[in-house]
């Protein structure tokens, strides 16, 4: 489980330390930096899967992601007294991300290039990893310290190079086959390998999931939920088919799922409702019933995830579907650990209702993205390996 949450220096975040449990609610009004953080989270999973220096680029690179703001905003430009200003001392550009789980905790800094001669000059470089066990960095604690291309790692009571070139685009998780002899490295990408995030679910007409689709066994729904008839077929047969009929009753009283398979392999979706004389195809679902689905077969996954991350599942759900969506959520919660990013009252009112629910409510201060209500003694302990 994922315990604390780092991010510096990253669009409205100029530094945020947020504490997690099993359940993170993370709301706040518009601008107030919720997509921000979500997608800190995002380029976090990036590093295991070997594409953070590209998600950055995408994203516009470091001069557009770089919080916009100074280093520091002294207690005097809060309160209007000067003007807000650089710090004198700005230091190098370096975004930092960072998490403390379970045994290890990770911290990753990234900037751009020094002097560069190659035309790529624009893609930030990744300057600093660390590994260090337990949740606050001491150098005594460090497991395993990348500093440039050079990768260490602490063997008893001395450092052993583990790479010397390491490519500046390649995170430490990109490099375990030549780190064979740090199994940190290999327990921290395992784990943010198996977080997964639910985003942008298709439901328009030309949705692959309106389409009859292959169906072969899925544990795990596709991130655009076109192997929605697969993976309910999944749930029936190895997960909790119990579960996936209440989620369905409790929506739509009187509603009954069927998958049915076709010639070729393929799976259709079968939805009978109250009133009908025939089942529903999924290309002729609602937008919001099609949705709903969706996250059932999300949430219900037989093989959870050790980090859920759902943005704004509400979209498209009237709010009468919320409650039941919230309880659907809550069971997810005893699974694994779970983030949900809202706007929706219902969703949250329902949600909080967990004593396990951890709200974060989010806001924009002078620029920056504070949690509300969080003051310094509240912040869960952190420091970035210096
Ligand atoms: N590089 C940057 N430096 C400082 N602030 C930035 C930077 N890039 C974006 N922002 C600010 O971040 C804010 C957007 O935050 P975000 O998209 O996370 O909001 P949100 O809480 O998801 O809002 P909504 O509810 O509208 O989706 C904007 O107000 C924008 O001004
Ligand atoms: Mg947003």
């Amino acid at each position: 489980m994922l315990k604390t949450l780092a991010v510096a220096h990253y669009r409205s975040i100029n530094t945020l330390v947020i504490p997690l449990g099993r359940l993170n609610l993370i709301t706040g009004p518009n601008g107030s930096g919720k997509s921000n953080l979500y997608r800190a989270l995002r380029l976090l999973a990036e590093t295991a899967q070997g594409g953070v220096v590209n998600a950055l680029a995408r994203e516009g690179g470091l001069d557009s992601t770089f919080w916009a703001g100074p280093q520091t905003i002294s207690r005097r430009m809060r309160n209007g007294d000067v003007p807000i200003q650089a710090s004198v001392h700005q230091g190098p550009k370096r975004l930092r991300l960072g998490f403390a789980a379970e045994d290890f905790s990770y911290a990753i800094a990234l900037g751009l290039p020094e002097l560069s001669s190659s035309a790529f000059a624009l893609d930030p470089e990744i300057k600093r990893e660390c590994i260090w066990a337990g949740a606050v960095y001491r150098p005594a604690a460090l497991l395993v310290n990348r500093t440039g291309p050079v990768v260490r790692s602490r063997v008893e009571r001395t450092w052993e190079v583990l790479a010397q070139h390491t490519p500046t685009f390649d995170s430490l998780f990109d490099q375990v086959g030549s780190l064979s002899s740090s199994p940190e490295v290999l327990q921290l990408r395992e784990f943010i390998r198996r977080w997964r995030f639910y985003d942008h679910f298709r439901s328009d007409a030309d949705a692959p999931v309106r389409q009859p689709q292959l169906g072969t066994r899925t544990p795990v729904l596709h991130h655009d939920g076109r192997d929605l008839a697969a993976a309910l077929q999944t749930i029936l047969e190895i997960g909790d088919p119990q579960a996936l009929h209440t989620a369905i009753s409790d929506a739509f009283p009187g509603a009954r799922l069927h998958i049915q398979p076709l010639q070729g392999a393929r799976f259709a979706i079968e939805f009978y409702q109250e009133g009908l004389l025939r089942p529903l195809s999924a290309a002729e679902l609602s937008d919001g019933t099609l949705r709903y689905l969706l996250l059932v077969a999300a949430l219900l996954t037989p093989r959870p995830p050790t980090l859920m991350v759902l943005n704004e599942p509400e979209t498209s759900l009237h709010p009468d579907l919320l409650p039941a969506l919230a309880r659907l959520i809550i069971r997810a919660s005893h699974e694994c650990q779970v983030w949900v990013v809202s706007h929706a009252s219902r969703l949250i009112a329902a949600l909080q209702q967990d004593p396990g629910c951890n709200a974060i409510v989010l806001e924009k201060n002078i620029g920056q993205t504070e949690v509300v209500g969080q003051g310094i003694l509240d912040e869960p302990a952190w420091r970035w390996p210096d």
